[in-house]
């Protein structure tokens, strides 16, 4: 799995924990679960703080992203464990917009990281992979692009309606992104940069991406580079997805491959992400969404927040505990218990039960 950058490599940690809505109330206490019982043994100081913002308090409230949270994440928590957001009830999307989005962006948490790494040859459709080849990430710009949210209608419900959605791109974002891709290559013993883009078509702000990669890449020359356009990643990802080892691209198309990934390793079930800003407070979720069509039915895959709660603990200083959990959930993939997308019979809690012990055994043999 990969490596992420320390914060602080102090021995407490504070560590805000927002469920969410639908699935992400299921998973993300299993992943609690799981962190305590590796933080017991070590005995590291580990205080969890649990925040509603949800749907349900949208609902119930009008409250999206309360005031001062962004300012209070930021000045007395070291990390943030996130769920999901998204309830049909909120058609607009709004609470999830305003409460994730406004995160990364108040948070400026830059760098989407997204490893899609194959635990099992079983876990893959695709025919004759195996783990080996398999193994690449997804370095997603978290800040900018289409989603910042400049655009309007115009004579909106009018047969003349025009919508518009502004892609901004600037400068300092795409180099900061670009920059950390190759830099995560260089300290990690990563081979290969692939670049993705729309240069094609998107002429002004790929253009951008294409000048500040060729010009970042000549400081790597170690480093193996490639720029394919996006439609073309999509296909030979699925084709050979041995030719990838690091990916960076903008946030929209970060989005969309890193959901084609998680599928090439076994499902959404068990993708991991981190939201971070180098040496600040910085979030960690499944990719996965709230998943409706199954929440309330405890059989949600609960490794997607496991696998970013070890992402977290590396981002802590924690490197023991972080392999703990990805020991475990490798034994449970191999051992076979797992949830029903993956399956087996098992429900999240006693997923989550068994990894908790294994991890904290782990944890044991390991310090
Ligand atoms: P989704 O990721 O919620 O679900 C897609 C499919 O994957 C569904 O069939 C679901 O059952 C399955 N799935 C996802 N996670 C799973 C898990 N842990 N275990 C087993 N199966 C799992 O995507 P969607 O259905 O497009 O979106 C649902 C809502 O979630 C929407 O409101 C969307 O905006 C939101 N969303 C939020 C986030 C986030 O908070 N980071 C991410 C993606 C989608
Ligand atoms: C993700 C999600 C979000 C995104 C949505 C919920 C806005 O799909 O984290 O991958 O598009 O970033
Ligand atoms: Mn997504």
């Amino acid at each position: 799995m990969a490596n992420v950058p320390l914060r602080n490599g102090g021995p407490a940690a504070r560590i805000a924990v927002i469920p969410g809505d639908g699935i992400g109330k299921e998973v993300t206490p299993e992943a609690v679960k799981v962190l305590k019982a590796v933080a017991a043994p070590t005995k590291r100081p580990c205080e969890f703080v649990e925040f509603d913002w949800s749907a349900d308090k949208y609902l119930r409230e009008g409250v999206t992203l309360p005031a001062g949270a962004v300012e209070m994440l930021r000045d007395e928590f070291d990390a943030i464990l996130f769920g999901a957001l998204g309830d049909p009830r909120v058609p607009s999307n709004q609470h999830a917009a305003e409460i994730l989005l406004g995160l990364r962006f108040q948070l400026d948490l830059y760098v989407n990281i997204r490893p899609v790494e194959l635990l099992h040859d079983r876990l893959t459709p695709l025919r004759d992979r195996t783990e080996k080849d398999i193994r690449l990430i997804v370095f997603r710009e978290n800040t900018e692009g289409l989603y910042v949210g400049v655009g309007g209608f115009f004579k909106k419900g009018t047969p003349d309606e025009i919508a518009v959605q502004e892609d901004v791109n600037s400068r300092k974002g795409v180099e900061r992104i670009i920059r950390y891709a190759f830099e995560y290559a260089r300290q990690n013993n990563r081979k290969r940069v692939c670049m993705s883009d729309k240069s094609n078509a998107m002429t002004f702000a790929h253009d951008l991406w294409q000048r500040v990669f060729q010009e970042v890449r000549r400081e790597y020359p170690e480093i193996e580079c490639r720029h394919l356009y996006i439609d073309t990643l999509a296909m030979e990802i699925v084709r050979d997805p041995r030719q990838f080892d690091i990916i960076v691209t903008c946030n929209l198309f970060g989005d969309i491959i890193s959901d084609l990934g998680a599928q090439l390793a076994g499902g959404l079930g068990l993708a991991p992400s981190g939201n971070i800003h180098p040496g600040r407070t910085s979030l960690f979720e499944p990719v996965h969404g709230s998943a409706p069509n199954i929440a309330g039915k405890g059989i949600a895959n609960p490794f997607g927040s496991v696998l970013a709660s070890a992402m977290m603990l590396e981002f802590l200083g924690w490197k023991p505990e972080a392999d703990a959990l990805r020991a475990a959930v490798r034994s449970a993939v191999r051992e076979n218990y797992v949830t029903p997308d993956l399956g087996g019979d098992k429900r999240t809690a006693e997923v989550g039960d068994w990894l908790a012990q294994k991890a904290a055994q782990q944890v044991i043999h390991r310090s």
